[in-house]
């Protein structure tokens, strides 16, 4: 990969590349050292290939996330679309004055997400890049999964609201307009939300 690296994680590294002329960022999962290497190869082939599918059957359902341009087997990367903005992140450290519309936003999508029987796994406002256009674009479906349970659906919106209250103290009530949102759109929201109080008694993931 020659270009540069815009982000390195435990798991891989993200480069700025391009895919016939266009723009594009190559997500590559690297090897580890400790698995034999076979089995290793097997678990990032694996991986790579579901989160490659999961971003493709959002974007099929309709809820915007990047197209995918190629994934390769053999290096374990996806290539796809470089998308123009800045992570949600940024945009509300930037713009706090905006949390109540960014949070609306966020709840309306994942509620799509969650209609179309996808979990995400890893909802945070990092994973989110709200593009020139104002679309809400979710990447980074590593941890995700489809044909989910409530229990899936509630995790997410537990782990986002915990995420929430870490990266982004100062704001407030953003959960409630998360989730006033996600019941505007999400059949059978209540169940969800019931689940996440749930998960909140159960005290695991507190
Ligand atoms: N398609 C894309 N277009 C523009 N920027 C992207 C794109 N994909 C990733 N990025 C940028 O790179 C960062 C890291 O990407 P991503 O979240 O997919 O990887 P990660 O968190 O390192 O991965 P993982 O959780 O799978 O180990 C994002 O926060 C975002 O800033
Ligand atoms: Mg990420």
């Amino acid at each position: 990969m020659d270009g540069a690296a815009i982000a390195k994680g435990a798991e891989g590294s993200v480069y700025l590349s391009t895919y016939l002329g266009r723009d594009a960022v190559t997500k590559v999962r690297t090897p580890k050292g400790y698995r034999v290497p076979e089995l290793d190869r097997r678990i990032r082939t694996q991986r790579i290939r579901s989160e490659a599918r999961l971003i493709r059957e959002a974007r099929a359902a309709g809820i915007r996330t990047p197209i995918i341009y190629d994934v390769d087997t053999v290096e374990c990367s996806i290539t796809m679309e470089r998308v123009k903005g800045v992570t949600v992140k940024r945009y509300l450290d930037e713009h706090p004055e905006e949390a109540e519309r960014i949070c609306r936003l966020i709840g309306t999508n994942i509620a799509r997400l969650h209609n179309s029987k996808i979990c995400h796994g890893d909802l945070t406002t990092s994973n989110m890049i709200l593009t020139p256009a104002g679309e809400l674009c979710i990447i980074d479906f590593s941890m995700g999964a489809s044909l989910i349970s409530v229990e899936d659906m509630g995790v997410d919106l537990r782990l986002l609201e915990r995420g929430f209250t870490s990266a982004h103290p100062d704001i407030k009530d953003a959960y409630g307009y998360i989730t006033e949102a996600y019941c505007q759109e999400k059949t059978g929201a209540q169940e969800v939300l019931d689940k996440v109080q749930e998960i909140k008694d159960r005290g695991r993931y507190t």
